[in-house]
């Protein structure tokens, strides 16, 4: 009999960020508790989750008009069960349960635990909701169940919520607070991740560089009687304070799982310290890539954002990454047509872009959030064509970035990491170098095919703005020592395009 015939079926839809992604892994896992398999379409379900994001109003449009196509499965499927999780659920709760009949479920993201429970009252027919925000929800010891997962790379969430309060985002209304999750669970879930195969982790938080634990006497303890921090290792895991911050804690993933490539997201540039910089340069399984959101080149702008920095002291970051790892990748985001930004601002971003010369660029036009700083404070005032004309005019900038950088690689090994085989053709797969960069490899390397999860040092020979393309040079045991060999010679020129 086919097991899944016993069971519930669950099918989980995650919008917006990686944090989506991972908070439907812990939704999973709660789920699996409670007996749910998840399945991989709504059709096969008998409880659809869809994990929303708020961010702009497009983001949440698109989950609307999702939500009003659920009337069509719930028409052929009658015990179908929805519910609505994440940011826009604690946004819009009340409309999503008045307006939209064919909802049965809103649950924040702070209140997944609860599913279980909740599911039993939507089981009696009634609508079910649970969005309260707590200050200490990290679901630090739930083992996520990874869905949609290609076996190599995997998100481990170390933080949750956000303090920042920029004007212009949702995210501290809809998330809630900040708090970091015990430093011991990180660990522990990364080691985890390496006995189950995987051979990258992305440590997610919506500003990482503010993480801070502190541990609970007995959070490291290794032996009787010790009620000192220590690392896994059994060293001293932090400052003399006991506190375990960012750069500490990319250490201690570092040096417990020396084989997993580490890399991480999202950074602020007001809290990015030397120190996080240093740990990423001395261990060469952490990659060399940064994302660092500037947001606007105009100090104005960035003000009013309530950013926390000018354009000068971006500028002096991006000094210090290029000063401590000449070899690492940056990207960013960018707003176009933020409340009062002129033509003048708009060129001092242009201007920006060009001086920092990006990797990779997410670029987005200015979308008013109700309730933020800015929706409170400062007219949306550039109008529509306009935002739309200078996002245009980033994205065409940024592509000559992205261009010029991948260049730049060309002739150069890089150590990649084969994640699949390539959309484009069934010769080819894919993998990212350690600056994240996609580069297409041959899918045969000597008789052998590239499974993913091998690493590969290849030889660049091609670049466009959306990636690089190489030959293989080596398969390789393991990570190596760095990220970038050594130049090749110059019989291995350029001859493909991409
Ligand atoms: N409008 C447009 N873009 C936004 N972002 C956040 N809020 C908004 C908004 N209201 C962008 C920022 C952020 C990224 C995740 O989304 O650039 O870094
Ligand atoms: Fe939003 Fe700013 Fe927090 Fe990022 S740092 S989540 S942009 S408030």
């Amino acid at each position: 009999m086919d097991p899944l015939a016993l069971s519930k079926r669950v099918y989980i839809e995650s919008y917006g960020c990686q944090m989506n992604v991972s908070d439907s892994e812990v939704v999973a896992s709660i789920l699996a508790q409670d007996g749910y398999t998840p399945v991989k379409s709504a059709e096969e379900a008998d409880l659809v989750l869809l994990n929303t994001c708020s961010i702009r109003e497009k983001a949440e449009y698109t989950v609307l008009q999702r939500i009003n196509e659920m009337n069509n499965l719930k028409a052929r499927n009658k015990g179908l069960k929805v519910g609505v999780l994440g940011c826009m659920a604690e946004r819009m709760r009340e409309d999503l349960l008045e307006k939209k009949k064919v909802v049965d479920l809103v649950v924040g993201p702070d209140a997944y635990r609860t599913l279980p429970e909740l599911l039993k009252k939507v089981g009696t027919g009634q609508k079910a909701v649970n969005v309260l925000l707590s200050r200490e929800e990290t679901y630090g010891e739930i083992e996520p169940v990874r869905l949609d997962s290609n076996g190599v790379t995997a998100f481990v969430t170390i933080m949750r919520g956000c303090d920042n309060m920029c004007a212009f985002c949702v995210v501290p209304f809809t998330r809630g607070r900040e708090r970091s999750r015990d430093a011991a669970s990180i660990v522990n879930e990364c080691r985890q991740l390496v006995r189950d195969g995987y051979k990258e982790v992305t440590l997610l938080g919506q500003n990482v560089d503010s993480y801070k634990w502190r541990p609970t006497p007995s959070a490291f303890d290794t032996g009787a009687g010790s009620n000192r921090s220590v690392d896994p290792q059994g060293r001293p895991a932090s400052d003399s304070t006991g506190t375990t911050d960012f750069a500490d804690l990319l250490k201690l993933v570092a040096v417990a799982c020396p084989t997993l490539r580490i890399r991480y997201s999202t950074s602020h540039p007001k809290d990015m310290t030397d120190k996080v910089l240093e740990v990423m340069a001395r261990y060469p399984n952490i990659c060399k890539y940064i994302h660092l959101p500037v947001q606007s080149g105009s100090t104005d702008v960035l003000h009013r954002m309530n950013r926390g920095y000018t354009r000068e002291w971006y500028l002096e970051r991006i000094a210090s990454i290029r000063r401590i790892m000449p070899d690492c990748a940056i990207s960013t985001d960018i707003i176009s047509g933020f409340c009062g930004e002129t033509e003048e601002d708009h060129q001092q971003t242009l201007s920006l872009l060009k001086t920092v010369g990006y990797n990779m660029a997410f670029m987005f036009k200015y979308s008013e959030r109700p309730k933020t700083l800015a929706a409170r404070k400062y007219p949306d005032d550039v109008p529509e064509e306009v935002k739309g004309r200078r996002l245009a005019e980033i994205i065409e900038a940024q592509k000559l970035h992205s261009t010029g950088r991948n260049a730049g690689y060309v002739g150069q090994l890089h150590e990649v990491l084969v994640e699949g085989v390539s959309k484009r053709s069934q010769e080819h797969v894919f993998g990212r170098n350690s600056q994240g960069s996609v580069v297409i490899l041959p899918r045969m390397h000597k008789g052998t095919e590239l499974l993913p999860g091998t690493f590969v040092k290849a030889h660049i020979i091609n670049a466009s703005a959306g990636g690089l393309k190489g030959d293989i040079v080596d398969l390789m045991e393991e990570i190596q020592r760095t990220s970038v060999f050594h130049s090749a010679t110059a019989d291995h020129a350029p001859h493909a395009s991409l």
